[in-house]
């Protein structure tokens, strides 16, 4: 079968849309692909065993009209009694790996360095493991999506620098009781959703909303903590396990809105803000230089005595620096960005030190979700862009994917994976950018945080009425499976 191309240019000269670009050519042997999910999205048993309550689990509880339809996910897909069949989905999709994340408070549920390790919820990772390892697959395991312990929300959460010797004392439990089946350790998912949705926007549990303060002090600690959890590792369990740890970033991409200089600057500064406050730390050391003289700027305009920015010394800098064995991107969609006029000075908080105007193209496919259109090319754009900044690291895709409304003639969701792959394709096989793995957001459909059960992103469809919680492919896991099967996004490849 023939595909058009469809080529057009944008005033900037990149390829602003091709279709079907890569389409039939094949994947690189050494590619994986697999699938993901989280915690509290998908275990539901939020009190069973000795688990203890997390930020999640109290903000649905509390606060019910935080999440759409006042959903939580105190049952969600109840994995933690199906687990066995998740794995059976994912060895019929034919996967390579499963990315799934641990709950804190359930592994430790007093959450405080040297509380008790409950049992009864590691058996519950233990099984899960061993049932990916017996059935062929890859466990790659986040340690930490989003569900804090409450007890330690309660001294504060991740701007207290306390935390960061609770979560080494979690993460050496986990690399203690599970690093000999477990090779790929993520320490934490999408920080910036964690500090900026967390304490800055208030959009993700805890819900605080100090922008441009709080966010930067979380984000300071996580970053420290990150690096204390990648050298303890280092130190005591790599040479017997072999395995590999990074930190899973999430981005837009920020594509200029006309081809002027502001606009190039711009786009640029919407990514180090973005991307690079995570990455150039854990790959460089400190945080992308445009973030430190523009907070630190308007931080002493505003009449600090020091920067909003918190300060890396040079020891901290050294340890930070090279805590990655890999980059982990998580990418979903773009936006244009336009250069604004400096903000108001009495404008405090992350928009305004970041100054950016964002919108989308009137062109790009919507989808049920606000803030999010289909950008296939944004995805090359996006693995070129690490590739040159940080000088051409390994790069996972631990996320990608669509949201609707439901049903499982999910066409536009085919449409979007085979258009996202053959972009990455093209990324790797014409621009040498070195991708080696894709993950689908998500296995099955499942609590997709404040939207609740209305946004649908999995591969499988879940029946949420039905105390059994079924699940059902849809036909994008059919079609998934015949990529992973052929590794080739059409019928037949060349
Ligand atoms: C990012 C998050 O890691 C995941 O938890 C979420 O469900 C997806 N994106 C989709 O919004």
């Amino acid at each position: 079968m023939k595909y058009k191309l469809v080529l057009l240019l944008c005033v900037c000269g990149w390829p602003l849309e091709k279709t079907h670009a890569a389409i039939n050519r094949t994947f690189p042997v050494n590619f994986k692909f697999g699938a993901a999910s989280a915690s509290y999205q998908v275990e539901g048993g939020w009190n069973v065993d000795g688990k203890s309550e997390n930020i999640w689990d109290h903000i649905c509880h509390e606060k019910p009209t935080y999440v759409a339809n006042q959903d939580n996910g105190d049952i969600a897909c109840d994995s933690y009694h199906k687990y066995k069949e998740d794995v059976a989905m994912l060895k019929d999709l034919g996967v390579d790996f499963y990315r799934f994340s641990i709950s804190w408070s359930r592994v430790i549920p007093g959450g405080v360095a040297g509380s008790p390790v409950n049992q009864l919820g590691l058996d519950y990772y233990r099984n899960l493991v061993q049932e990916l390892v017996d059935n062929g697959i890859e466990p790659m395991v986040t340690m930490f999506h989003w569900d804090l312990p409450e007890a330690l929300q309660e001294l504060g959460g991740w701007p207290n620098p306390e935390l960061e010797d609770h979560f080494v004392y979690y993460a050496r439990t986990l690399y203690k009781e599970l690093g000999d089946l477990v090779k790929h350790w993520m320490t934490f998912n999408e920080p910036k959703q964690t500090c900026l949705g967390g304490y800055g926007d208030g959009d993700k549990a805890p819900g605080y909303t100090s922008s441009g303060v709080a966010d930067y002090q979380c984000t300071h600690i996580l970053l420290k903590t990150h690096a204390k959890a990648y050298h303890i590792y280092d130190e005591e369990f790599r040479a017997e396990q072999q395995g590999s740890v990074g930190i899973v970033i999430d981005t837009a991409w920020f594509e200029p809105a006309s081809g002027s200089d502001e606009d190039k600057e711009a786009a640029e500064r919407g990514l180090q803000f973005t991307f690079g406050w995570f990455a150039n730390p854990v790959i460089n050391g400190n945080y992308p230089q445009v973030m430190i003289d523009r907070i630190d700027e308007r931080s002493a305009g505003q009449g600090f005595e020091i920067s909003r920015l918190p300060k890396f010394t040079d020891e901290e800098i050294e340890y930070i620096k090279g805590t990655h064995d890999f980059v982990a991107l998580n990418f979903y969609t773009a936006t244009y960005a336009q250069w604004l006029e400096e903000a108001d000075i009495n404008d405090l908080g992350y928009y305004s030190d970041l100054n950016i105007l964002q919108f989308p193209d009137d062109a790009w496919e919507e989808t049920v979700t606000s803030w999010f259109r289909v950008v296939p090319w944004g995805i090359r754009k996006a693995v070129n862009w690490i590739s040159k900044t940080y000088d051409n690291p390994e790069i996972f895709i631990t996320e990608n994917g669509y949201p609707d409304a439901g049903g499982l003639e999910d066409d536009r969701r085919i449409n979007y994976h085979k258009e996202y792959l053959s972009n990455l394709l093209e990324a790797i096989l014409d621009d040498g950018v070195n991708v080696t793995r894709y993950t689908v957001w998500s296995l099955m459909d499942n609590f997709e945080w404040t939207s609740g059960y209305n946004d649908k992103l999995g591969l499988y469809s879940v029946d949420f009425e039905d105390p059994d919680r079924p699940r059902t492919p849809k036909a994008s896991a059919a079609y998934y499976k015949q990529v992973i099967a052929t590794r080739c996004l059409v019928d037949v490849c060349e």
